[in-house]
């Protein structure tokens, strides 16, 4: 009886975490695809991101009343275009009855009347709502929950739990796939070839600035804690530190003490985290040497050690320069004739620093 009861918990357990939204950022999303473009943002589905090279470039939001497609790549009307993240946002511009996903809640499904309002249907004990299939099927797993949901339509990307497999992506359904005997799937080109680049790492592509909120580093601490910044609240001396994750702007480990495990965070939307202040900041208020587009929902970002006369052009990394005698204010978003007194624009990075 004891043991029954265990397997139904752990079922329960299952479905908990069947129905939060999908598990993988544009970071980890970006990672996975060897082609160029967008992604949608799986926290905010107006927002959407931008990936090139397997790394997550860019960033951005539809204007309102648009809500960013995921596997058009583009941003539709908020009438006909389903808004992966909420159900009431899309039942309240839906303008005909219809069936859609609860993203909170995958054992339940959503029905909108066509008038603004959602009513909630349940899929009964281990069923689960397919939103591509429009019906309830057998769980435990939540079929919105892989890789494609927010990634375009006829794309093949790596199969990120199985290095060297890819899934194929269609209408925001996974099919997973392998190649023939002896080939792998190789990420950075989108090939089944003879060179396995797996090397029996199964967690991730080894391209930076992949961290999930919570993931573990079991050195980062000791070797960081000398050069991290006192914390204080209140100008209490805190026991812990924030040191630098060493490859993102705005992610930091959090250290409970000099020999603990790190635990990665990131800064709230729109900020950095400058390691000297210990803290999340603007990010033209410290030179930032990493990818300065991260975390923030700009189009274009001042290149450090120019003065400001350059930026960069988050969608594609390119550099790009201001007028002659004109400087890139980036809180503005404007060149400008006088050249901004913010760090970014004032100062120099060195690799001292
Ligand atoms: C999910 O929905 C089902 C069916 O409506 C409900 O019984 C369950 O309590 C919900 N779970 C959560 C975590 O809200």
């Amino acid at each position: 009886m004891g043991a029954y009861n265990l397997r139904i918990c752990a079922l329960v357990a299952c479905l908990l975490l069947a129905s939060q939204a999908s598990g993988y950022t544009m970071e980890q999303m970006c990672a996975q695809w060897s082609g160029t473009g967008y992604v949608g943002n799986p926290s905010n589905c107006r927002a959407w991101g931008y990936c090139q090279g397997q790394k997550l470039v860019g960033w951005g939001t539809c204007p309102n009343d648009y809500i960013f497609n995921s596997q058009k790549g583009a941003c539709g009307y908020a009438s006909s275009t389903v808004c992966a993240t909420s159900a009431v946002q899309t039942c309240a511009s839906a303008t005909s009855p219809m069936y859609v996903a609860d993203p909170m809640n995958c054992t339940q499904y959503g029905y909108c009347d066509g008038k603004g309002s959602v009513q909630y249907g349940n899929c009964g004990v281990g069923g689960v709502y397919s939103a591509s299939s429009g019906k309830c099927v057998w769980g435990p797993s939540c079929p919105q929950d892989n890789i494609c949901q927010f990634m375009l339509s006829g794309i093949y990307v790596g199969d990120p739990n199985n290095c060297g497999s890819y899934v194929a992506c269609n209408n925001g359904v996974a099919t997973s796939g392998t190649c023939s005997t002896g080939l792998t799937y190789n990420l950075a080109n989108g090939y089944c070839q003879e060179t396995n680049n797996c090397n029996g790492d199964n967690s991730n592509s080894g391209s930076s600035g992949e961290f999930t909120v919570g993931q573990q580093n079991k050195n980062i601490c000791k070797t960081l804690w000398g050069d991290a910044v006192d914390v204080k609240v209140e100008n209490v001396v805190q026991t812990y530190k924030y040191v630098s994750d060493q490859s993102t702007c705005y992610g930091y480990y959090f250290c409970a003490e000099p020999t603990a495990i790190g635990y990665w965070n990131q800064c709230p939307a729109g900020t950095q985290f400058n390691i000297k202040a210990g803290q999340c900041v603007s990010p033209a208020s410290f030179i930032c040497p990493y990818n300065r587009c991260g975390n923030v929902n700009s189009e274009f970002m001042a290149v450090k050690n120019t003065g400001c006369e350059s930026y960069i052009v988050c969608s594609d990394s390119a550099i790009q320069n201001c007028p002659t005698d004109m400087y890139y204010d980036e809180v503005n978003n404007i060149c400008t004739g006088t050249q901004p007194d913010y760090p970014i624009c004032k100062g120099t990075y060195t690799s001292t620093d």
